[in-house]
């Protein structure tokens, strides 16, 4: 069946991936601050392989959704949207909008409801998290157009046809891992920026799909390719190393570091995907390069499987739990309306149970899978009741759950 195909090469790269997320979720522990008792939260690690499992298994969510195409055609494909940032609270946002949508389409199908504990959740977001930050496959002829558009084959040559100024680029992509391919490019930067800006009168820029296009195609004539879209997976502590060795200099993480680049840090809206953090890589690279030159700051120079452990490092800073306000918080709870069940200080009301009395502090995991949950009753009660269903953006999340985890302040 063309769905258990589907499923098997969709392991196939889970697998790898997996490494990278276990490399990811760092287990935190965090301390709600509490005056009295100090309520602990432990934060849950999620394992993609094992969400993988739950989505297409046990849990039915395969039944009417796809990833990548394999899967039900009923709901939208969850693989290949762009994460927002936080990339937990956006996970969380389009669950929860989407709630009213899915749960009636569950009842209309006599499915049963899918119950999620938190490690379930976990597992699951884990899982899609890698299935949303995947690149869309290469097209070699695609590729094909853009060396020659770009100027690339004015000195390059790919499988012999081409330009022979340059190195012929098929060897460099040759190995099981593309990030060989980014390293290739930003190293040589440096001593390309002059002969191409004088040869083709500009920097090109790459944009879309293209650079995983011509990846694809470089790929298409190299002499063994059959391992072809394996990433070596990296390692978010070794990456944090390799940043304060090679781009700390000008960049800065949450404040720390130097300010001649744009900071890098979570709130930075930055393509993670290999063929698309090469892309801005690349399109950066003579302004990168030349600003190395004023300020008397080495060009930064990657080898090894330093460029796949700096991904994974800016990855995981874009999947740490997100932070927020209380105060910002409370605002929120009463803007987008949960106030109007919960309570202003989500005390309770005859309508909804009071949300700051558990014994344990909220995390987003735990936040989620509570909303999952309840979400079917919620719903029921906004329709009986005529309440518009809040709408909640990615950003929310993170002070709803501060607001919730606060000690209620006296009024
Ligand atoms: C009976 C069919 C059905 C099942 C089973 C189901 N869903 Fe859905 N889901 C939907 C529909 C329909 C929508 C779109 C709702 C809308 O847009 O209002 C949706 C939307 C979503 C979205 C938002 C998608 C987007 O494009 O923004 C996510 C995420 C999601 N579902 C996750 C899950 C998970 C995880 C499971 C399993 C635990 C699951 N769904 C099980 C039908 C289903
Ligand atoms: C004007 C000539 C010229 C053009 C046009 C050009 N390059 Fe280059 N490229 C070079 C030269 C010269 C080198 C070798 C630089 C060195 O040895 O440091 C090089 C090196 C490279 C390398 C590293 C090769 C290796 O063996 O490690 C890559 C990758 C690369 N170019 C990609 C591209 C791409 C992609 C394009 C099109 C967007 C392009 N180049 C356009 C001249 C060019
Ligand atoms: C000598 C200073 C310098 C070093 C070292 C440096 N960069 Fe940069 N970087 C810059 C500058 C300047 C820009 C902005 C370029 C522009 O505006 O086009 C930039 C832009 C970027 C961007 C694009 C950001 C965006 O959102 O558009 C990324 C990604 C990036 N650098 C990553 C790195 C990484 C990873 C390293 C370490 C391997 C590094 N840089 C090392 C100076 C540097
Ligand atoms: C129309 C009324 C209504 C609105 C609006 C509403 N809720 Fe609820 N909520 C409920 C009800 C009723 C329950 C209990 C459902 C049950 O018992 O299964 C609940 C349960 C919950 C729970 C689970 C509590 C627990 O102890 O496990 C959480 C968390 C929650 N709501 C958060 C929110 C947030 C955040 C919002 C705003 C984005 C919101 N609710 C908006 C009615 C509402």
């Amino acid at each position: 069946m063309t769905m258990r195909n589907g499923r098997k090469q969709l392991l196939i790269w889970i697998i790898p991936a997996a490494l990278i997320a276990v490399a990811l979720m760092v287990g935190l522990f965090i301390q709600a601050r509490r005056p009295t008792a100090a309520r602990r939260a432990l934060y849950i690690i999620g394992e993609p392989e094992k969400g993988a499992a739950l989505f297409f298994g046990d849990k039915q969510c395969g039944i009417c959704h796809s990833i990548n195409g394999s899967g039900g055609r009923v709901a939208p494909d969850l693989s290949g949207k762009r994460p927002g940032t936080p990339a937990m609270g956006w996970l969380v946002t389009v669950l929860w909008n989407h709630g009213p949508g899915m749960w009636r389409q569950i009842r209309r199908k006599n499915e049963p409801y899918p119950q999620l504990n938190s490690q379930e959740m976990a597992d699951i977001f884990a899982f899609l998290y890698q299935a949303s930050s995947i690149d869309r496959a290469g097209n070699p002829s695609a590729g094909q157009r853009v060396f020659n558009e770009k100027g690339c084959v004015r000195c390059h040559s790919v499988g012999g046809t081409g330009g022979q100024a340059a190195p012929e680029l098929s060897k460099i992509a040759a190995g099981p891992d593309s990030n060989a391919w980014t390293r290739a490019m930003l190293n040589h930067a440096g001593s390309m920026i002059a002969p191409i800006t004088s040869t083709l009168g500009q920097w090109p820029q790459f944009t879309g799909n293209e650079m995983n296009d011509l990846i694809a195609y470089v790929r298409l004539t190299a002499p063994q390719p059959a391992t072809s879209a394996r990433e070596i997976p990296g390692n978010a502590e070794r990456g944090w190393g390799v940043f304060q060795r090679r781009c700390i200099q000008c960049h800065s993480v949450r404040g720390q570091g130097g300010s001649v680049g744009p900071e890098l840090g979570p709130e930075r809206d930055l393509p993670l995907t290999t063929g698309q953090f090469a892309s801005v890589l690349w399109n950066h690279a003579p302004a990168m390069l030349s600003q190395a030159r004023e300020n008397g700051i080495p060009p930064p120079v990657l080898q090894g499987n330093e460029m796949a452990d700096l991904r994974t490092f800016l990855a995981s800073l874009r999947y740490f739990e997100p932070t927020g306000s209380p105060l910002v918080g409370e605002r929120v709870f009463s803007e987008r309306g949960c106030a109007a069940c919960h309570g202003h200080m989500a005390e309770g009301t005859q309508i909804g149970p009071g949300l700051r009395s558990g014994a344990e502090a909220f995390t987003t995991i735990s936040f989620t899978a509570a909303l999952w949950r309840h979400g079917p009753r919620m719903i029921d009660r906004a329709e009986q009741l005529g309440i518009p269903w809040p709408t909640l953006k990615a950003t929310d999340i993170g002070d709803l759950v501060s607001f919730l985890n606060a000690p209620a302040r006296p009024k």
